[in-house]
């Protein structure tokens, strides 16, 4: 059971609906499309680095139900080993129901269902190079996931998304935070100019991770550590639909870090990743492998 990168996180089934604006408040609308597909972050970047080419094992939880075995089966499919992914026979699959408008921004709203019932027990250990977490499954198996990093030598990544405060336990074991804006204000617990190099020093600095990288949307991202600010500037695209696109760039910054890629380097090309993936409808489903990347930047 050992793979370059492991990834302890959430997987969901996603119902994606499709409208001209997002609902107002009390409003019913008929959506122009919708649908189901395999999603949750965990499960979007461990997708995303292996169809790069990683390595990667996936730990995790979905139900005994049909829609445990479609996203098992279409996260194997993308390469990922899902051995580390638990059936509870007494929950249900997470989901996450999706509203996409004609602009391609989204709303999101998830239930857990199983993502829940990731213990720390789940996380065996393994001798991977690389551990990513994220916030779609409770704090004890993100706490689980920074120790089995620190068993194995490894590097860890924390997607700390959705935000919430961030446990004291992961403190000094974080490599990596990657954050959007508004996660980066929430952690921060204040505004912060993204565009000011100086700033994002500074958040770094707060933080206390040796590596920040925040994504900037159509602005691209951001590597900040101690000896300075890299910026990967965003492609000019045609969004269709962003959600996950965030995923992907983490799932591709993970995978080029582990293939030996500097910070900048990484970022740089996980920009692209991201960017592609905010170019084709669904999460997983708008995710290249390298071939495709290759043909549609020089598209
Ligand atoms: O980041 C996108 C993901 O968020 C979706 O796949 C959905 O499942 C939610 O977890
Ligand atoms: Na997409």
């Amino acid at each position: 059971m050992n793979a370059q990168i492991v990834v302890v996180g959430s997987l969901n089934l996603d119902r994606t609906y499709s409208l001209g604006r997002l609902p107002r408040e009390g409003e019913s609308l008929h959506a122009t499309g919708h649908a189901v597909a395999s999603g949750g972050k965990g499960a979007n970047q461990a997708v995303a680095a292996s169809r790069l080419g990683a390595d990667v094992r996936l730990v995790g939880a979905v139900g005994a139900d049909a829609a445990g075995t479609l996203l098992l089966d279409a996260v194997a499919e993308s390469g990922v080993d899902v051995t580390g992914v638990h059936r509870r026979a007494g929950d249900a699959t997470g989901e996450a129901v999706i509203f996409v408008d004609d602009e391609g921004q989204n709303l999101i709203v998830i239930s857990p269902g199983a993502n829940a019932t990731v213990t720390a027990d789940d996380v065996v250990s393994d001798d991977a190079a690389w551990v990513l977490s994220g916030f779609e499954i409770p704090d004890e198996a993100v706490i689980a996931a920074a120790h089995l990093a620190l068993a194995a030598h490894a590097r860890f990544v924390l997607n700390p998304s959705p935000y919430r405060r961030i446990p004291d336990a992961l403190a000094h074991s974080i490599d990596v935070m990657v954050v959007n804006e508004h996660e980066l204000i929430d952690a921060l617990g204040t505004s912060v100019d993204s565009s000011s190099d100086t700033a994002l020093l500074q958040a770094r600095a707060r933080l206390d991770v040796p590596a920040l990288v925040v994504t900037l949307g159509a602005d691209g991202a951001a590597a900040v550590t101690a000896s300075g600010v890299f910026r990967a500037p965003g492609r000019v695209v045609t969004a269709v639909d962003t959600s996950g696109a965030g995923d992907a760039f983490t799932g591709a910054l993970v995978a080029r870090l582990a293939s030996g890629d500097t910070l900048e380097s990484a970022t740089l090309f996980a920009t692209q990743v991201g960017a592609h993936a905010a170019t084709r409808p669904g999460t997983q489903s708008s995710y290249p492998t390298s071939d495709e990347l290759d043909r549609w930047l020089r598209g």
